[in-house]
């Protein structure tokens, strides 16, 4: 993995192979040297978002200026500098270099330190790759991106830079296990993660097995989960280091791999469906993150983890489940399996008497079809929560968008013979996945469906195909909101 830092550029010795100097769109470079006055005079450079143009021999204590483009300047936010510093990272290693830097630009409304988090960010989320299971020799590593801030801002500058490199660590950690196919990252083997993050950062884990899962009365769950020879996993990871105050609940839907179980799903497309525990990996990340980070909060993560497989011992449509809360729900499909077991984790948060919980999940194809790949559906019970969240959405590039939760909805999973069912059919799919969440969280409530925005073929500047890592990072901006 790149290490990232800060300097200024003053430093005595400072020779970084390649300086990338951002510009803004319609602006002139200024003491770069003659090319790349030209470069912009000549119309070869406008300044575009992410456009580059490579010069050599120009001033500066570098042999390779790489001018990038962040776009007009009152349009700049972190999130285009996050892609400016992919952009540059991305090209460093294409060149083959050790050591790249890049000289933090001034943003409207932005300090050193957000703007060198953005910038470490967009540099290890840019040269993220999942290439463990490739056998050929792995392509170039860059060593070392130096972030470069002017003497006065330095500390400020070292200090984004290492928030930064922390928050996209917990979505390095996201993509990763959303990765990895559903043969190796089962129930168990998330249990294993887990296990492994309370041990390095002092949290509490707890895991529960079918027996335990039953035992606890998580119906959903162990129905989801009955059929399948990778047994389902409970699991609890608890990071206290919030004194007496109530704690934030994060949940995530975990489904290893969904077949929809009888009502299987097509074939063309379903390998996919490893990426159905993406909301339980962005928890994961985000826990990550609140280890390292030492969050002063009490933080409280869920995570139901199932394959959804038909079998002889499958549940059937038709099925009545008495759910963990007492309320009874008939099964319409059994490829609404998500919300089944989230209901669970929802009502098994109760015990923590929490100030907010916030469940994500890759629920509906519904959802994509509403917001496509640029935004996750957001839901819920409480207006300051939802808007807290879609600005945490806003300040990471993660963007989630509110939908509604109208009583219609709730009317719409009137069960026949239960007390509710498992779909609502076609029409408004995302949003009577919410309204069935809805009757299960009896706090403060958010609701993140990242069907469309947790994996994806084509990727930006600091996203491939594969994982995205979404929403981790709009996560840990919330708790650490909750800390300032
Ligand atoms: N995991 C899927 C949702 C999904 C679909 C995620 C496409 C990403 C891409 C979920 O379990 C599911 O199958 N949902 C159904 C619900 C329906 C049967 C009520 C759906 O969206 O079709
Ligand atoms: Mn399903
Ligand atoms: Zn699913």
């Amino acid at each position: 993995m790149v290490k990232i830092g800060a300097t200024s550029g003053a430093t005595e010795g400072f020779a970084p192979e390649l300086l990338a100097v951002a510009l803004f769109e319609g602006e002139s470079p200024r003491d770069l040297g003659e090319g790349a006055t030209r470069v912009v005079s000549d119309g070869d450079f406008a300044g575009k978002p992410n456009e580059t143009a490579l010069l050599y021999g120009q001033q500066g204590p570098a042999p390779r200026l790489l001018l990038v483009g962040l776009g007009k300047r009152d349009l700049a936010t972190p999130e285009k500098l996050r892609r400016t510093a992919a952009t540059v990272a991305r090209r460093a290693r294409t060149l083959k270099l050790g050591e790249a830097a890049l000289s933090l630009p001034t943003l409207p409304d932005t300090g050193t330190r957000e703007a060198a988090r953005a910038a470490a960010e967009g540099v290890k989320l840019g040269l993220y790759r999942f290439d463990r299971h490739k056998t050929a020799a792995n392509g170039h590593d860059l060593g070392t991106f130096w972030l470069v801030a002017d003497d006065g801002a330095l500390d400020e500058a070292r200090e984004g830079s290492e928030l930064g490199e922390k928050v996209a660590g917990g979505s390095v950690l996201a993509r990763d296990l959303a990765n990895e196919p559903s043969n190796v990252a089962t129930p168990e083997y998330l249990a294993q993660k887990a296990r492994g993050i309370a041990e390095e950062y002092g949290m509490r884990s707890d895991v529960l097995d079918t027996a335990g899962i039953e035992d606890e009365g998580l119906t959903g769950l162990a129905t989801v989960g009955r059929s399948a020879s990778n047994e389902p996993r409970f699991i609890v990871l608890e990071h206290r280091k919030g004194g007496e105050e109530a704690p934030v609940v994060l949940i995530g839907k975990a489904v290893t791999f969904d077949s929809g179980g009888i009502s299987i799903k097509p074939s063309a497309g379903m390998e996919e469906m490893k990426f159905d525990m993406s909301g339980g990996a962005a928890v994961l990340g985000a826990m990550e993150a609140a280890g390292a980070l030492d969050l002063q909060l009490n933080v409280i993560a869920l995570v139901p983890a199932t394959e959804n497989l038909p079998g002889g011992d499958a549940f059937k449509p038709g099925d009545v489940l008495e759910m963990h809360s007492g309320k009874t729900v008939e099964i319409v499909t059994t490829d609404a399996e998500g919300r089944l077991i989230l209901a669970d984790a929802l009502s098994y948060a109760r015990r923590y008497e929490p100030s907010a919980v916030i469940d994500c999940a890759t629920l509906t194809g519904a959802c994509v079809v509403a917001l496509g790949n640029h935004a996750s559906g957001l839901m819920g019970n409480d207006e300051d929560l939802i808007a807290e969240l879609q600005t945490a959405g806003e300040a990471t590039g993660e963007k989630a968008w509110p939908l509604p939760l109208l009583e219609e909805y709730t009317e719409q999973i009137k069960g026949d013979t239960a007390d509710i069912k498992n779909s609502g059919g076609r029409q408004g799919g995302a949003l009577t996945a919410g309204a069935f969440l809805k009757e299960f969280a009896d706090y403060p409530w958010a609701h993140l469906d990242v069907a469309g925005t947790a994996y994806g073929k084509k990727g930006n500047a600091y996203t491939t195909n594969g994982a995205t890592g979404v929403p981790t990072r709009l996560l840990v901006e919330f708790l650490l909101g909750r800390t300032r």
